[in-house]
């Protein structure tokens, strides 16, 4: 069946690089995550989470803490997927 997730694409995600405070969205493995609400609790700091903000993630995350469990720590955050340009949902 269809998902029933939001398609987004690299541009739409560039758009959400997180500068009006609130809408901070990145991608890890595919998966795209409204980071904005976990930024404060991030062990790592906030600015250090935001490196990712608008952008894919997943190697960055990878080199600094593989061991960590995003998908169930940011599960009610997850936005959508990430695809190729030409498949966003707008
Ligand atoms: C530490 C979660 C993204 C940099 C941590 C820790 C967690 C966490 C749980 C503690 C890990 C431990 O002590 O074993 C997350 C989640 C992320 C994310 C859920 C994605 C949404 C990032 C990114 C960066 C980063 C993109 C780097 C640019 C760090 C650093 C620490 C850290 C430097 C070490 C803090 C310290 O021990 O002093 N993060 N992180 N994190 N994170 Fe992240």
């Amino acid at each position: 069946p269809d998902t029933p997730y939001l398609k987004v694409t690299p541009s739409m995600l560039k758009r959400h690089s997180g500068r009006r405070g609130t809408d901070a969205w990145s991608a890890f493995a595919g998966r795209v995550y409204n980071i904005t609400p976990y930024a404060d609790y991030h062990p790592g700091g906030r600015g250090e989470l935001l490196r990712c903000a608008g952008k894919d993630g997943t190697r960055l995350f990878g080199e600094v803490h593989p061991w960590v469990n995003y998908e169930t720590m940011l599960s009610a955050c997850l936005v959508g997927v990430l695809v190729p340009e030409e498949e966003g949902s707008r």
